[in-house]
């Protein structure tokens, strides 16, 4: 079966606008780009967007390429103390001139609506209340979405980064999935991946995982974005894994609509 990720967010996004109808104050989101960034430009586009849609306020922040840390931290530090303000979202990637740790660590934790400051990160490691990752935050409700417990599952996560495998990995431990993460070292692959009662990958590699690969039946968690002359492709084989998973994500229209619904969650549960 394939996981409709767009009609799961739009169910999601759908509540958020009842419940921001009836909120006193109204939820507001800043939105930084730094330079000219093509994809950037269309996700703050498609976040603005959405945001308008749901009535809540956002501000968009365009700076220039040639903008110093400085200027960008200037701002996240303004943005910090604006009360209208609930959540800042800093687009990445910045310019190579500037340090994206610096920037992070720079907004305030309580507006860290991605949930990549260290504080929030920390949280999640000692499952505290904090603010959760919108990509690894949308995966879990992906899998929850099939209707199959995680608790006691072999999951197995492809890719490591502080953005998505990392975390991931966490909120499955969390759930009680008994959870192996593989990397760009690991060798082979295919050990760890055929093992997966729930295979989530992340890498950025059109192609990775074939179907011999996964698990009968397996969920399929695909969250790679790649921009291939057929177009926009994960790092699954989709055609071929979808006939052996017992549930897959497509890309488009899986992680990416649901990436944006849990950060518009997590701006509102700012209020
Ligand atoms: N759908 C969405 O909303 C969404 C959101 C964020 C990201 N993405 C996409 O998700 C993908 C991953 O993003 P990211 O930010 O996590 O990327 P990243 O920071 O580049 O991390 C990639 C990870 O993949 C691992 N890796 C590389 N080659 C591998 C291989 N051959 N076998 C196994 N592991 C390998 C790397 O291992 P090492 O640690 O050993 O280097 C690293 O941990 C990208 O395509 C990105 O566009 C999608």
């Amino acid at each position: 079966m394939i996981i409709d990720g767009t009609a799961i967010a739009e169910k999601i996004t759908e509540d958020l606008k009842k419940q921001i109808s009836e909120l006193k104050t109204k939820p507001g989101l800043a939105g930084i780009i730094v330079g000219d960034d093509p994809g950037s430009k269309i996700y703050i586009n498609i976040k603005e967007k959405k945001c308008k849609e749901l009535g809540i306020y956002f501000e968009k922040h365009e700076l220039a390429a040639d903008s110093t840390e400085e200027n960008v931290i200037e701002l996240i530090q303004k943005l910090n103390t604006k009360k209208e303000i609930h959540g800042i979202l800093v687009q990445i990637p910045l310019p190579e001139h500037i340090n994206k740790e610096n920037v992070i660590n720079t907004i305030a934790t309580e507006k860290d609506v991605d949930g990549l400051h260290p504080v929030n990160m920390g949280k999640l490691v000692r499952q505290e209340k904090g603010i959760v990752p919108c990509t690894p935050k949308g995966c879990i409700k992906l899998i929850e979405s099939t209707g199959i417990k995680i608790s006691g599952k072999n999951a197995v996560v492809v890719g490591r980064s502080n953005l998505v495998g990392r975390p991931v990995a966490i909120l499955l431990q969390h759930a009680n999935a008994t959870v192996t993460v593989c990397h760009s070292k690991t060798q082979p692959l295919i050990d760890y991946t055929k093992q997966a009662d729930i295979l989530v990958v992340a890498v950025g590699k059109p192609g990775l995982i074939t179907a011999d690969m996964v698990k009968e039946d397996a969920i399929v968690i695909d969250v790679g974005i790649n921009r291939t002359e057929n177009g926009l492709v994960g790092d699954v084989d989709f055609e071929n894994v979808k006939k052996k998973a017992g549930f897959i994500t497509p890309v488009p229209g899986g992680v990416g609509p649901m990436t944006v619904a849990m950060l518009l969650e997590n701006v509102v549960e700012r209020i």
